[in-house]
């Protein structure tokens, strides 16, 4: 059970405030049964340098490695970034830095906005030029931006992994997206996007729950098989 997608290191974006909610989490997602999670600060590269983010998440790694022999079952950590889509990203030399450690994939956040060819373009060169593996953050939440949706069937289109949020599966219309999506394409993960306790917890579990119930269980077998081996070559925390 993966959780691919998470704000749990402290302090360093609009996640965890601090070092008892980052133990909070993870506890919570133990408990859930979560056996492996990734890390994914936020990095906004219009509002902070490569150098203050890694510097930033470097600081609040070790403050989770000082709790986390405190904490039962934790999950087995790993680290990377949410990056938010960038001018210039399918050619910035340092975005293998923000990758899962050990990895070459980048989890992307796409524009919250129409699409168009130049965006296209980027995500083209990521994958590439650089050859990344592209994971797009929380496909379900970009649709209602494409009023045209010639990019986003060119995008969608694309050798991407798409990542799915677990809470999307609660609301009506997203979640007859978010299956309808996942029937049609095969390179799909879940992440919780967890950032509190409160108005965005831990919901894997809850997730996977009517991913089986709709989709079957041999379905979610796959999508973990899938997961595992994509983080072969990660290291942990
Ligand atoms: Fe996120």
């Amino acid at each position: 059970m993966i959780d691919f997608h998470t704000h749990v290191l402290p302090g360093i974006d609009d996640g965890s405030k601090g070092t008892d909610m980052s133990k909070q989490m993870l506890e919570e997602s133990a408990r859930q049964g979560i056996t492996k999670l990734v890390a994914t600060p936020h990095f906004y590269a219009h509002r902070e340098s490569f150098d203050h983010f890694l510097e930033k998440r470097e600081h609040a790694i070790q403050k989770v490695l000082g709790i986390k022999d405190r904490i039962e079952n934790i999950p087995q950590l790993y680290v990377g970034a949410e990056v938010y889509f960038f001018p210039g990203m399918g050619n910035a030399e340092r975005l293998p830095e923000l990758c899962i450690r050990g990895t070459n994939l980048l989890l992307l956040e796409m524009p919250f906005a129409q699409w168009d060819k130049t965006v296209a373009q980027e995500v083209h060169k990521i994958i590439e030029k650089q050859k990344l593996q592209v994971i797009l953050a929380h496909v379900e939440r970009f649709p209602g931006f494409q009023k045209d949706d010639k990019t986003w069937k060119e995008i969608t289109q694309l050798p991407l992994i798409f990542q799915i949020n677990t809470e999307s599966f609660s609301g009506f219309r997203s979640r007859h997206f978010c299956l309808k999506f996942m029937k049609e394409h095969e390179q799909m993960l879940l992440g919780s996007d967890t950032h509190n306790m409160t108005s965005r917890p831990q919901n894997l579990k809850e997730g996977r729950e009517t991913v089986a119930k709709k989709l079957g269980e041999e379905y979610l077998a796959k999508l973990d098989q899938r997961g595992e081996k994509l983080l072969e070559t990660a290291t942990t925390l």
